[in-house]
């Protein structure tokens, strides 16, 4: 030490040269150094790249925004860079006017932009019965949050003369291959929440989120966000589609299965310190994690260093936004000594994300779908920080 930094102390290549030109690249990059921060598949977990899923990781992000590059993927059957000229929105059912929409005449209509998280159903799915993956990224990187723009789908369903009284319901559906279907309760819709929407973060949808169009149903599982949209269909009651009669069910610990629940209830985690990481001395750390709920926003978030013993308030940083995700840090000292953190979080319902044990006992362990229980990072003494439950 007494001999000082060589990094400070001599001058880098970057300093006694020159730079790059502008645009070297001009669709921009992440550093090269930041390269093993990726989308990535769970080894395994799925036979077929096409119906698969690939994972945000969590654990090296900052804020509310998920980077488009690093927002989470879902496809039934895979996905298309779907050509915007040939691509058509086509409204029907119970409707004064059938239309067919163009990209263009969507574009002309008047535009919201929304931030708000989106969440697999699965998402933390693996965990129901015990610990399943090592880290956060394969534990909860099922859910990213972006800024949306796009028109109400009421504006839209509104010029086309729909039924509010009789058409309860629409079905969206997509232009892929899985033939996704997804039933959406007209309330939803009539809150103006629900956008058709072109843009993700200021720039088009990329093709792997549902380039040009999909739906955003915000505060619904990822399911229901139909990408590549295209048709609307106004009905009298849900149409039971194969993906939510028989897939994205809850199944019940008197066997019975749960169909239609569709609201991600409040739901936290930390993301670093978190599983695969590790801590390399004892003193200061700031924990730092995402806390967000379907049901409007996070009023508080609790967090617990001795595996829930003790809890202590967080501090909830701006924007705090309904329906998206809120970062949470707070300070911790490490004494060195083993320690489980956890964080808990309130919406402005007054619910309370429940532990394993709590949520356990009304939805069993056979569940795949809307595990929201309160997830523990067990950290030891050479640093290692793993996933464990606790009850
Ligand atoms: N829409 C279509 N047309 N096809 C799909 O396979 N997957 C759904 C939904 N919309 C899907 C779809 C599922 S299960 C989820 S979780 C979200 O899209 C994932 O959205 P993302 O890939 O943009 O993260």
């Amino acid at each position: 030490a007494g001999e000082g930094d060589p990094a400070i102390l001599n001058l880098p290549p970057w300093s006694t040269s020159l730079g790059q030109p502008v645009a070297a690249n001009p669709y921009g990059m992440p550093s090269k150094f930041e390269r093993g921060l990726q989308r990535r598949e769970s080894p395994g977990l799925t036979r077929v790249g096409g119906s698969s899923v690939a994972f945000t990781p969590l654990q090296g992000l900052f804020g509310i925004i998920t980077p488009s590059g690093l927002h989470f993927e879902r496809h039934h059957q895979g996905w298309h860079d779907v050509d915007p000229s040939k691509h058509r929105l086509m409204i029907n059912g119970l409707v004064k006017t059938n239309a067919v929409f163009t990209m263009d005449d969507i574009m002309r209509l008047p535009s919201v932009s929304r931030i708000h998280f989106i969440e697999c159903g699965a998402n933390t799915g693996m965990e129901w019965g015990n610990v399943a993956v090592p880290t956060v990224q394969y534990s909860h990187g099922m859910i990213s949050c972006s800024e949306f723009t796009g028109v109400p789908l009421k504006e839209i369903l509104d010029m086309c003369g729909a039924d509010y009284k009789k058409g309860r319901f629409v079905l969206a559906e997509g232009a892929d291959g899985s033939s996704m279907t997804r039933t959406i309760p007209m309330e939803l819709i009539e809150s103006g929440e629900v956008l058709v929407a072109y843009g993700m973060n200021g720039e088009m949808l990329r093709p792997e989120n549902g380039y040009p169009l999909r739906l955003v149903v915000p505060g619904v599982q990822g399911v229901s966000w139909v990408k590549w949209l295209r048709r609307i269909e106004v009905g009298d009651k849900p149409w039971a589609t194969k993906d939510e009669a028989v897939h994205y069910v809850d199944l019940m610990p008197d066997g019975l299965h749960r169909q239609y629940t569709s609201i991600q209830e409040c739901k936290s985690v930390i993301t670093t310190p978190s599983g695969g990481q590790l801590l390399l001395d004892k003193g200061f750390y700031n924990i730092s994690g995402m806390a967000w709920s379907g049901r409007g926003k996070v009023t508080r978030v609790d967090v617990s260093t001795d595996g829930g013993i003790n809890w202590r308030q967080a501090r909830l940083e701006t924007p705090v936004l309904s329906k998206a995700v809120t970062r949470f840090n707070i300070d911790w000292v490490w004494d060195g000594k083993p320690a489980i953190l956890q964080s808990r979080a309130v919406d402005e319902t007054g619910y309370v994300q429940p532990s394993y044990g709590q949520l356990r006992k009304v939805r069993g362990t056979k569940s795949i779908y809307h595990n929201n229980a309160i997830q523990s990072w067990k950290v030891v003494e050479s640093g290692e920080v793993s996933n464990v439950q606790v009850l």
